[in-house]
């Protein structure tokens, strides 16, 4: 795995502290080389790579890479109990897996937030959970009705930097992170703080880079939220994503929407990026 150059000045400058090396994940996370090619080497194979079992197909396992450990790091570590109602903003493969995560711990109830039919669709056929196209209903209001007017026991953010809001407050975002006066653009963060119910726990799984503007801090403190965010615990959660898989309790073939030739890279990337046709992930088989 060739290592090209590594900028912890970046991120301790950002965040205080180096949290250390991702493959593929730019200079500023170890400057280490991603998985898109024919062929790689694997450093430490023992501890970065798992045994597919048997019978589970390369489409679903794939997912366990990525998606579903993420999923998995937002529900557990927000400790998604028995009985809790359970939002998620975004229905991309991680808001999914998120959700089935969280159905999996016993989550009573899990609301899946977002605008696009297909992705919302998805959520309703393969995930069995419930959903709300925040462009037709007011989402807080449809929460608190859904919760007998408490909020949600945990709400996970499953967008990201790149969060859509249909009201001006997008324009907003919009200017002040063209501006550089922030650098992300916490939509869902911010409406996930304000829908949670007092006491309950906000999980960012969404990639933010640095600062935000607006950002409900009053509400932190005086609804007495717990506030976690993470980057995926790969190693804790894959084991037991990939046993789950094998007896069917998680799906993941849907999410594979374009399946294209490695060299179709930057054009399945460009679909990924702006949806086109459908598309929720695009996955490359190298030599197809
Ligand atoms: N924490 C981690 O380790 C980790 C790992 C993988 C991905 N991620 C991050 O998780 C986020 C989601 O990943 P993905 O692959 O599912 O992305 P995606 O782009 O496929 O899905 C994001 C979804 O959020 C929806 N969305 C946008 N604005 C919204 C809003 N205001 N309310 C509700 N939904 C809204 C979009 O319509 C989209 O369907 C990204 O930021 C990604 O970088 C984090």
């Amino acid at each position: 795995m060739r290592q090209r150059r590594s900028r912890p000045g970046i991120t301790e400058a950002l965040w205080g502290q180096s949290i250390g090396g991702c493959y593929g994940y730019s200079y500023a996370m170890g400057g280490w080389a991603g998985s898109h090619a024919p062929y790689i080497r694997v450093p430490y194979a023992d501890q970065g790579a798992f045994a597919i079992p048997d019978g589970v197909s390369d489409e679903r396992a794939l997912f366990a890479s990525d998606s579903a450990p993420t999923g998995w790091t937002g529900a557990h570590q927000a400790e998604v109990r028995p009985g809790d109602v359970v939002a998620v903003w975004g229905a991309g493969g991680v808001g999914q897996m998120a959700a089935r995560a969280a159905m999996l711990m016993g989550a009573e109830r899990v609301v899946v937030i977002d605008r696009y039919d297909n992705r919302l669709d998805q959520v309703r056929r393969h995930i069995g959970a419930d959903t709300l196209d925040y462009e037709e209903v007011d989402v807080p209001a449809e929460l608190r009705e859904i919760t007998g007017g408490r909020g949600p026991d945990v709400c996970i953010e499953a967008v990201g930097t790149e969060a859509h809001t249909p009201g001006p407050q997008y324009l907003y975002d919009q200017v002040t992170q063209q501006m550089r006066l922030q650098t992300d653009r916490p939509t869902a963060v911010r409406e996930a703080i304000c829908a949670c119910r007092k006491g309950g726990t906000v999980f960012t799984l969404g990639v933010f880079a640095g600062l935000v503007d607006e950002f409900p801090l009053g509400a932190v403190m005086n609804k007495a939220l717990t506030l976690r965010g993470a980057q995926q615990h790969g190693r804790r959660y894959i084991p037991e994503i990939l046993d789950r898989m094998s007896r069917d309790e998680v799906e993941t073939e849907h999410l594979a929407t374009h399946v294209m030739p490695l060299d179709d890279g930057p054009r399945g990337y460009r679909m990924f990026e702006e949806k086109e046709d459908g598309c929720v992930r695009a996955v490359f088989r190298p030599g197809a």
